[in-house]
């Protein structure tokens, strides 16, 4: 089961990736055409949110109970959390990030329910969601980095 949640978190990056981009370009393209607010532009905004709770959720479980859980990894004598890049990254760097973004995320959502113009919807939640895209690019632990991670779960 623990690799499964693993690789399922591993995964769903992709998931928020494709949908957080397609939340950038589409509130950017409200934003600046000053279109209507759609059902259809909510739904994409809403699945973003869910794609990210879900992920939140199953990286809360590897944060307190995962192989670098906080709860469960037994650092070796001397070794601090701060001075080894690895547990410095996934026991506090990638998590306190990602919850950011997450947070970020959410709040570009909750833009679909405020009761502000369309375009100032568009505009706010674009802002949410690019940094939130940001923070995330720069938190994943992409293969070529040295806490590096596979692209796809397995590899
Ligand atoms: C947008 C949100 C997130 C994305 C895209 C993401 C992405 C990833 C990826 C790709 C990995 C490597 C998985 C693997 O080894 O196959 C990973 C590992 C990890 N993530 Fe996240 N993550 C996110 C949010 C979070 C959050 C919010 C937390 C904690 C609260 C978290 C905690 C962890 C931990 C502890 C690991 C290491 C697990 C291990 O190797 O045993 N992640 N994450």
């Amino acid at each position: 089961m623990e690799t499964g949640l693993l690789h399922l978190h591993n995964l769903l990056r992709w998931v928020i990736l494709v949908l957080l981009v397609l939340s950038v370009l589409q509130s950017y393209n409200g934003w600046k055409s000053n279109k209507t607010f759609s059902a259809g532009d909510k739904k994409i905004w809403l699945f973003t949110m869910i794609s990210a709770h879900i992920t939140l959720l199953l990286g809360l479980y590897q944060w307190t109970l995962g192989r670098f859980g906080l709860f469960t990894f037994v650092k070796p004598e001397g070794v601090s959390m701060m001075k080894d890049a690895t547990l410095r990254f996934y026991q506090m760097e990638h998590p306190v990030t990602m919850i950011l973004a997450i947070v970020l995320i959410t709040l570009g959502y909750g833009m679909s329910k405020k009761s502000v113009s369309d375009v100032d919807k568009f505009k706010k939640a674009f802002r949410y969601f690019l940094v939130a895209l940001v923070l995330i690019l720069i938190s994943i632990p992409w293969p070529f980095r040295e806490i590096g991670r596979p692209l796809f779960p397995g590899m």
